[in-house]
């Protein structure tokens, strides 16, 4: 029976690597019905609306959905898009699985990290407020409740998957009580439900230090807001940069998988961005569907691809010289 999942094209390269998945999904035999929706800074043009009451009902009611990136304005303009999104169905898991790819050479060959982020609360709260003239705050919101979950939902990911270490940058040597709470909670829940999996907790400078000289060691990362955004982009940068490295947002109801990337907005309308880590974000969502035949084939079309490494086959950020379409194409003809 054919599944019915969201498709969110965004803005930028939004159009140009959702539709390069979704051809590729199809392609891939997977029985969908999909339903594209407006959301974004082109939405707001369109329709008045950055996030159109059509596109949040038709989420709540599939609980599923495949995202392009959405454009924030810098400084000023309008609040994020991707935060009220979080918000509104309580996507509080953000999970980033970054892989060594076959064929993309870096530096490390043996890069396996989960990056889980917490979603919804720390300092994208998105409470600011200018208390005098030329003073401004923004709150770091922690709850219990919310760095629990976070918690619970690492170590049970680390469990279900066969990982075996989780580890926690933090700064809670200087931001006492909102990371202070973060590492308690999860000390607790490791406590409670972490056998086996050996915990680490590291501030976060000396984390992003040893991430780059030696992350061989490093397993499941369990992340506050901020930090995991930040995370997520260094991390992607080890194993071939923002084109590689999928994503998705899981709360108790709904799911959204995303790249991590955004909007790339000075390569948009080009057909160069590459639109592997959307595929790669889709495949994620098939095996969330319980699709795993199709998910299965199109892993291994990409992988046979980036292994076969020709040049007029990969976009120009993993070294070819191909569109994002032509990509699409190589992968679907590995189908
Ligand atoms: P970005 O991720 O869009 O781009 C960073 C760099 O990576 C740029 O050089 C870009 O060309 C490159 N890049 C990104 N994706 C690529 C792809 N698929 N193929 C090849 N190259 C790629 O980050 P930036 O420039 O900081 O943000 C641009 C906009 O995107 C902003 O409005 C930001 O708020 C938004 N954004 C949205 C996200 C989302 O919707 N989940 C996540 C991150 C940023």
């Amino acid at each position: 029976m054919s599944q019915t999942v969201c498709l969110l094209p965004g803005d930028g390269i939004g159009p140009e690597v959702t539709g390069a998945a979704r051809r590729v999904i199809d392609a891939a035999g997977a029985d969908l019905q999909w339903i594209e929706l407006d959301a974004g800074a082109g939405a707001l043009e369109r329709t008045g609306h950055l996030l159109p009451p059509a596109t949040l009902d038709a989420i709540a009611r599939h609980c599923v959905a495949l995202k392009g990136p959405l454009t924030t304005p810098i400084g000023t303009g309008f609040a994020s898009v991707n935060v009220q999104l979080r918000k509104t169905f309580d996507l509080y898991a953000a999970v980033r699985p970054v892989r060594s790819m076959p064929g993309i050479r870096t530096r490390f060959e043996n890069v396996e990290i989960v990056v889980i982020r917490e979603n919804t609360e720390g300092l994208y709260s998105g409470i600011e407020h200018e208390i005098v003239p030329g003073v401004v705050e923004s709150l770091k919101i922690a709850t219990r409740k919310g760095c629990e979950r976070i918690a619970r939902f690492a170590f049970n990911y680390a469990k279900e998957r066969g990982r075996k270490k989780v580890t926690v940058f933090h700064k809670a040597n200087i931001m006492k009580m909102s990371d202070g709470l973060f590492i308690e909670c999860a000390r607790r829940v490791h406590e409670e439900m972490g056998e086996g999996i050996e915990y680490q907790e590291l501030i976060i400078d000396n984390g992003c230090m040893q991430l780059v000289q030696n992350p061989g060691q490093f397993d499941v990362l369990l992340l506050e807001n901020l930090y995991g955004d930040v995370i997520s982009d260094l991390c992607a940068g080890l194993v071939g940069g923002l084109g590689v490295v999928p994503g998705a947002n899981f709360g108790d109801s709904c799911a959204i998988f995303e790249a991590v990337h955004g909007s790339a907005p000075t390569i948009a309308g080009q057909n160069i961005a590459n639109p592997l880590a959307v595929i790669m974000s889709g495949v994620m969502m098939l095996r969330h569907l319980g699709l795993r035949e199709p998910a299965r084939r199109i892993k291994d079309a990409y992988n046979a691809v980036l292994t076969d490494g020709r040049a007029e086959e990969l976009t120009r950020d993993i070294g070819g010289s191909a569109g994002t379409t032509e990509f699409a194409e190589a992968i679907i003809r590995r189908l």
